[in-house]
């Protein structure tokens, strides 16, 4: 019986197709990279990279598709929407194909307008006027946990702190977290208990009220921010609103998440490092660009536009290319010694929130998210470890996770 691509299982070999040259070839699954279990995916990922002296690999796995491995390369790719089109963004691409939030999936110049949108509802200016909102949140997160003197990161914090700045960003309520936390993770690894095209209907079903509340009654959130603009002079459609608002609920959670667990996990395994920031706090904001550098966490993709060559291979339309973030600030061409951590590292170049056009629109605001949570974190609990004995497990994916974080620090005692 032949299975239809959704049908199949994801990291299953599909035949090489005649023009992809055999030096070009390299079974690597990006749900599952070798080696991953043993040292880590960023570890995993940058074997791939160390493996060839090619610029772009082509894999059997998740329906076959090229995967840049340079950091220049991969930068060039998200700059050149004429030839490497958001169409499609996710691998595999059967599915990618029916993931369609407004405006990730548009090439410029129709992308052009929303993101004007969104730059003024979560760019650099309505970042600095959130600060204090999101400091409260992480504060009262922290208060809650410091005095247990254990915890785990991923899901006493990591999961916690991002909802509820995003829940009160947008004014929804607090209890709806872990119904849309599980559709995001849905979209971005997917387990295969839900078609994509449900995962879309539930986000859709939740905001629908949601916008035509705000449209009508506007209030002072995100929503009400986003929902109020026209596009070249014309309204935007349903599908364009919902879109818009389901994007800020996807691209701000699962990411923010796992960077984070990325972050704590280091912090606790190098007490050098972590001793730095407590004893100088104002290398906080520079330290989070080194560790945003060091662990990127998104595997995204392209859709080849027109026949092009690039790299001496010839990619043809319609052909997906895995554009890895996570091989950006680990190259070692944009980077010295990428894998080390230099908290007064020099010209830092990384890709951690892509580039191009569609560079990521929350960036500085995942760069408060990130600052706040250190500086808060540490003020209250300067050391901490992972219990002996612990794993802590990786995978990878469109967004790559931490799965668990076991963290123990000395208790203060009882009041
Ligand atoms: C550590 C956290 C984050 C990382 C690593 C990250 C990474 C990225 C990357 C790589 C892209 C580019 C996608 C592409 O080119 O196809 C992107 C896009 C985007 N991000 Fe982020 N992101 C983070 C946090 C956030 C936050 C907190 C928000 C919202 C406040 C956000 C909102 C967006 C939006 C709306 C887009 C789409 C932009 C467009 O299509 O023009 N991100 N992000």
């Amino acid at each position: 019986m032949m299975l239809e691509a959704s049908e199949r299982p994801r990291g299953e070999v599909v035949e090489v197709p005649p023009h992809i040259p055999s030096d070009r070839i390299v079974d690597f699954d990006i749900f599952a990279p070798p080696g991953i279990e043993e040292d880590g995916v960023h570890e995993a990922w940058v074997r791939l990279q160390k493996s060839t002296a090619h610029d772009v690999v082509w894999t059997p796995r998740n329906e076959g598709h090229w995967i840049a491995v340079r950091g220049r390369t991969i930068r060039a790719m998200y700059r050149d929407p004429a030839h490497f089109s958001s169409h499609v963004i996710w691998i595999p691409k059967s599915e990618g194909e029916n993931y369609g939030l407004v405006p990730t999936r548009l090439d410029p110049p129709e992308h052009t307008p929303f993101r004007q949108v969104l730059n003024k509802a979560i760019g650099i200016t309505a970042t600095k006027e959130m600060e204090p909102m999101v400091r409260a949140v992480a504060v009262r997160i922290i208060d809650g946990i410091a005095p247990r003197g254990n915890c785990n990161f991923t899901e006493d914090y990591a999961k916690q702190f991002p909802v509820q700045v995003f829940l009160e960003l947008l004014d929804l309520p607090v209890e709806d977290a872990a119904e849309v936390k599980e559709w995001v993770d849905q979209m971005t690894r997917p387990d295969g208990s839900m078609p994509m095209e449900e995962v879309m209907a539930n986000f859709f079903r939740y905001v629908d009220p949601v916008i035509d509340q705000r449209l009508v009654k506007p209030g002072d959130d995100l929503i009400s921010r986003v929902i109020h603009n026209d596009i070249d002079g014309r309204a935007m459609t349903r599908d364009e609103l919902r879109g818009l608002v389901s994007l800020l609920l996807v691209a701000g959670l699962d990411t923010v998440v796992n960077v984070l667990g990325f972050f704590m996990e280091f912090l606790a395994r190098n007490p050098v490092h972590r001793r730095q920031l407590v004893n100088d706090p104002r290398l906080i904001r520079k330290a989070v660009e080194e560790l945003f550098r060091r662990f990127p966490v998104v595997a995204e993709a392209r859709m080849v536009k027109v026949d092009t060559e690039i790299d001496g291979v010839k990619m043809k339309a319609g052909e997906m290319v895995c554009v890895p973030t996570l091989l950006g600030g680990t190259d070692d061409s944009l980077n010295a010694c990428p894998m080390s951590v230099d908290f007064n590292r020099k010209g830092i170049s990384h890709i951690t929130f892509g580039d191009g056009p569609h560079i990521c629109a929350g960036q500085h605001f995942a760069r408060l998210e990130a600052a706040i949570t250190l500086e808060e974190w540490l003020k209250r609990i300067p050391d901490f470890e992972i219990p002996m004995g612990s794993k802590v497990a990786h995978k990878s994916g469109i967004v790559c996770t931490v799965e668990s974080l076991p963290l123990t620090w000395p208790a203060p005692p009882p009041a």
